[in-house]
């Protein structure tokens, strides 16, 4: 390879992924082994992986090439408690121990002409779905949380109007899960998915009622 910073990633998968995940097509091991532990070590992230994760979102494809994505970054232990302020308690109580947190954010309008963009979240996520997937490529968890109030971050964070706020992230090795309140314990495990088939319609837009009826009079292969 000729740019030595555009590398593979060899990920392994781990045995509670194992156990928990089992794809029914092939993928990278990076997208099975990602999920939302709620465990934090207190270990800081090192500079070069935080470069790492916004260097992946950095190259997310976008209308217009608008790059709607902004990441706002908590480290210290002053932001931090700023940024833990305005998450729901549900989420306050597992993710103060995150050594980073970001929010995220979306421009509304198009740089080049102002008018309103329809996919700023659209991209956002997209953004934000390779900064978790590097997270996992680099040893790292993330947690999403749409449990916080925007209003109180935007008026905490300053952030102007032309933006939604749409998640904040909690980001950090994994911790011990057993530092955790009992009922958050319970549920620090991979989840699994509805099979790809039934979010998947060939030609029109299927009723799951129909599709029963369809898998019905099929032959099994
Ligand atoms: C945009 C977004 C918002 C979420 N909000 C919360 C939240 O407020 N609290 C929480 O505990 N988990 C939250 N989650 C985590 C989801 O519950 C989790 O991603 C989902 O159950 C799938 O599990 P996995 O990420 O472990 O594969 C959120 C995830 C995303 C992507």
């Amino acid at each position: 390879m000729t740019q030595p910073l555009a590398r593979h990633f060899a990920v392994e998968l781990s045995p509670e992924v194992e156990a928990a995940r089992q794809p029914d097509a092939a993928l990278d091991a990076a997208i099975l082994e990602r999920w939302s532990p709620r465990a934090f070590s207190p270990r800081p992230v090192e500079q070069e992986k935080l470069d790492a994760l916004f260097e992946a979102a950095r190259w997310a494809a976008s209308s217009f090439n608008e790059q709607p994505w902004r990441f706002l970054l908590a480290r210290s232990d002053q932001d931090r408690k700023k940024f833990v302020d305005f998450l729901l308690p549900a989420n306050q109580t597992w993710a103060k121990n995150a050594p980073v947190l970001i929010v995220v954010a979306a421009k509304k309008t198009f740089s080049h002409n102002g008018k309103p963009n329809k996919t700023h979240q659209f991209c956002t996520g997209a953004a934000t779905a390779y900064l978790t997937l590097a997270c996992t490529q680099h040893g790292l968890i993330a947690h999403g949380m749409a449990g916080f109030d925007a209003e109180l971050a935007r008026a905490t964070l300053g952030v102007p109007t032309d933006f939604d706020l749409l998640a904040v992230f909690a980001i950090g090795y994994r911790g011990d899960k057993s530092l955790l309140p009992p009922d958050v314990q319970e549920r620090e495990a991979p989840s699994g998915r509805r099979p790809a088939r039934d979010s998947v319609m060939e030609g029109h837009f299927i009723q799951p009622e129909e599709k029963d009826a369809e898998a019905q009079t099929k032959p099994s292969s």
